[in-house]
C-alpha cells in the first residue's frame, strides 16, 4: 500500500496538463469519486487500526498534493486563456494618443529659435519677486502712478514680495550678475490682478529681450524686431513704431504689425485700424543701467517685451485668452501639426 501511494505521489507531481482536457483528465484519474486516490481510501478502511493510522497520514498528504496541483494547473490555464481571444486583423487600429505641445509652448519655442539665431541666450528668473527687481530697479519711483499700469498680486502682507508683473525682473538680475555685452531673451509667466475675460487674464506669458553693449542704438532695436516679425509672420508683414512710455526705457515705443486677419484693410481684430500691437520696447533708461552697476556713459542697450498669448493669437487666430488655460482637449489637439 505504502508503495502504491508513493508511486502515485510521483505521478501526480510529474503530471503536466498542457490544456484544459489534460487538467480534466488529471482530475478524473486521481481526484474524482472513481479516481485512484478515493479508491485507496476505500481500501484503507479495511485495514487494521494501527496500520490505518500510518497509511492514513501519507494518503492524506497525497490527496492534498493532488488537490493543490489541480488548483495550480487550473489557475495557469485561466490566466493564459485571457489572451486567447479571437484576433480580427481586419479591424481598424485604435489610434495611439501621444499628446502634443501646447500652442503657447509652440510659439515660445519659435520665438526662442528666431532670437537664438541672432545670438540671444535664454535667461530665467523667479516668479515670486522683490519690489526692487520688479519695480524700483526698473526706475518706477515709489508710489508713482506708473505702478498702477500693472495691477500687482502681493505675497501675504509684505509689500516687498510680489508675483512678478512682467519678465523685466530678469533684465535686472542679468545686468546685476553679468557684465556687458549682454544679449538675452527671457520667456516666462507673469501675473496681474485683472478680472478674467476674453482679453485679459490674471496670469499670462511674456518674452522679454535685452541687448546691452557699446554703441547699441535705436536702429538695432528696429531691425531686430523687424527681422523677428518677418520670421514669425512672413515676409509681407509691415511693422511700425509708435512713441510710448515705460519708466525703464527712454525713448520708448510700442510696436505694431500689419493686421494678419484683414491684411491691413480693417477688421474687428485690429479695430479697423489695419494694425495690431505686439510689443513694447525702448532704449534701456540710464537709471536702470546705473541701478545694476553698469555705466550708462560707456554702455547702451535696448529692451523689448511681448505677450506670448498675443503672438499666438495672431498666429493661430485664437480670439479668447481663456482657451489657453482651460485645458479643453478639443482646443489643444488642433495644434499638433502646426509648428
Ligand atoms: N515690461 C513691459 C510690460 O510688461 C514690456 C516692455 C519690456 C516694454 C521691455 C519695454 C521694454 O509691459
Amino acid at each position: 500500500m505504502e508503495e502504491r501511494i508513493h508511486t502515485l505521489r510521483k505521478e501526480v507531481e510529474a503530471w503536466s496538463a498542457g490544456d484544459k482536457a489534460g487538467v480534466e483528465q488529471f482530475r478524473l484519474k486521481y481526484i474524482s469519486k472513481k479516481g485512484l486516490i478515493p479508491e485507496l481510501f476505500e481500501e484503507m478502511k479495511k485495514m487494521p487500526p494501527e496500520e490505518k493510522k500510518k497509511v492514513g497520514k501519507t494518503l492524506n498528504e497525497l490527496k492534498q498534493a493532488a488537490e493543490q496541483k489541480l488548483q495550480a494547473m487550473t489557475e495557469v490555464l485561466e490566466s493564459s486563456t485571457s489572451a486567447n481571444y479571437d484576433l480580427d486583423l481586419t479591424l481598424p487600429p485604435v489610434p495611439n494618443k501621444v499628446g502634443n505641445q501646447h500652442p503657447l509652448t509652440l510659439t515660445r519655442n519659435r520665438i526662442i529659435e528666431i532670437f537664438e539665431r541672432l545670438g540671444f541666450n535664454v535667461a530665467d528668473g523667479p516668479e515670486i519677486e522683490t519690489d526692487w527687481h520688479n519695480f524700483s530697479a526698473l526706475n518706477f519711483p515709489e508710489n508713482h502712478p506708473a505702478r498702477e499700469m500693472q495691477d500687482t498680486f502681493f505675497i501675504g502682507k509684505n509689500p516687498d514680495v510680489l508675483l512678478r508683473t512682467h519678465t523685466s525682473n530678469v533684465q535686472i538680475r542679468l545686468m546685476t550678475d553679468q557684465k556687458p555685452p549682454l544679449r538675452a531673451i527671457m520667456p516666462g509667466r507673469v501675473y496681474r490682478n485683472e478680472a478674467i475675460s476674453a482679453r485679459a487674464h490674471c496670469f499670462f506669458h511674456q518674452v522679454e529681450g535685452l541687448y546691452v553693449d557699446r554703441n547699441v542704438g535705436f536702429a538695432d532695436l528696429k531691425q531686430t524686431l523687424y527681422h523677428f516679425a518677418k520670421e514669425m509672420y512672413g515676409k509681407d508683414i509691415k511693422i511700425r513704431f509708435r512713441p510710448s512710455f515705460f519708466p525703464f526705457t527712454e525713448p520708448s515705443a510700442e510696436i505694431d504689425i500689419s493686421c494678419l486677419i484683414c491684411k491691413g484693410s480693417g477688421c474687428n481684430v485690429c479695430k479697423h485700424t489695419g494694425w495690431v500691437e505686439i510689443a513694447g520696447s525702448g532704449m534701456v533708461h540710464p537709471n536702470v543701467l546705473r541701478n545694476c552697476g553698469i555705466d550708462p556713459e560707456e554702455f547702451t542697450g535696448f529692451a523689448f517685451g511681448m505677450g506670448i498669448e498675443r503672438v499666438t493669437m495672431l498666429r493661430y487666430q485664437v480670439n479668447d485668452l481663456r482657451l489657453y488655460s482651460e485645458n479643453d482637449i478639443r482646443f489643444l489637439k488642433q495644434f499638433h501639426s502646426v509648428i
